[in-house]
């Protein structure tokens, strides 16, 4: 079953101009599965994800994650299933100045009363595993800019979600950092089967991902599966953005893999 399903999703701002961001868009994410969802600047990427957290509201359509229509839930139902069922990551990281690494790691437990040493246990583990060991006692302002992200995807990875969004993770990463960082989205994505969703403009970042979903003016436009050779999936994903149009200078900074 899929983990994650999109049916006919609208959504419409009003305002004094309308836009219609999402229009009629249907599509599936499996568990474990690692999605890129590409597009022109406006196409709808942010809203989706907006939409699938809830943090926007629908106009028409279904959404479900792991059976659940989270518009659908009461606002303390809600609360609770963003915190448990949901790890986001963001462009410039979202991370607490004033908390240290350890302690914005721990901060999605604190909220859900889990045991002290349980949640030692976890930042240990987690720490290991992200190479964040020695930074555990630093401010973010101490970090560079991947060992920032990477205390960001450690904390939307602390509660174990269903689903990780992440909006242009790599935006504000030179090329050897965002590769470190896909490579470890990847790596949490085949080794706990963790779903992850991500918006990118950028096809490199793409190319570490199972499928790559394109959409265009809010619509569904094409999508592509990875093969065995990241180069060549890479090419083919340059190959549907040039079919996409848009903005060109969303692929003015394409380096190759
Ligand atoms: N809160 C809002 N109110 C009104 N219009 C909005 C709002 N958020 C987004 N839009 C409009 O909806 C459309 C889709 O915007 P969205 O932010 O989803 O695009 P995007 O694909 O994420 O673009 P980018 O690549 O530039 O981040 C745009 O036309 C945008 O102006
Ligand atoms: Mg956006």
């Amino acid at each position: 079953m899929a983990l994650l399903k999109i049916d006919e999703v609208t959504k419409v701002y009003e305002g004094k101009v309308t836009r219609r961001a999402l229009n009629q868009l249907s599509f599936e994410v499996e568990k474990g599965e690692f999605l890129a969802v590409m597009g022109p600047s406006g196409s709808g990427k942010t809203t989706l994800l907006n939409v699938i957290s809830t943090i926007d509201s629908l106009t028409s359509g279904e959404i479900t994650i792991d059976g659940v229509d989270p518009h659908a839930l009461t606002p303390d139902e809600l609360a609770l299933f963003r915190r448990r069922e949901l790890g986001f990551v963001f462009q410039d990281f979202n991370l607490l100045q004033m908390l240290t690494v350890e302690e914005n790691l721990v901060l999605p437990l604190t909220l859900d009363y889990i045991k002290t040493d349980e949640m030692a246990r976890r930042v240990l583990e987690l720490a290991k595993r992200l190479g964040l060991t020695p930074f555990l006692h630093k401010r973010p302002n101490e970090l560079s800019g991947g060992e920032a992200q990477r205390t960001a995807i450690g904390r939307a990875l602390i509660h174990k979600p269903t689903i990780i969004l992440a909006d242009e993770p790599t935006g504000n990463l030179d090329s050897k950092t965002s590769r470190e960082v896909l490579s470890l989205l990847s790596r949490v994505s085949n080794e706990e089967n963790a779903t992850i969703v991500m918006v990118t403009h950028d096809p490199i970042a793409a190319s570490y991902c199972d499928r790559v979903l394109f959409i265009k003016d809010g619509e569904f436009f094409n999508e592509i599966y990875s093969d065995e050779r990241q180069q060549t999936f890479y090419q083919r994903i340059l190959n549907v953005l040039s079919l996409l149009g848009g903005n060109v200078n969303d692929l003015s900074a394409t380096r190759l893999p």
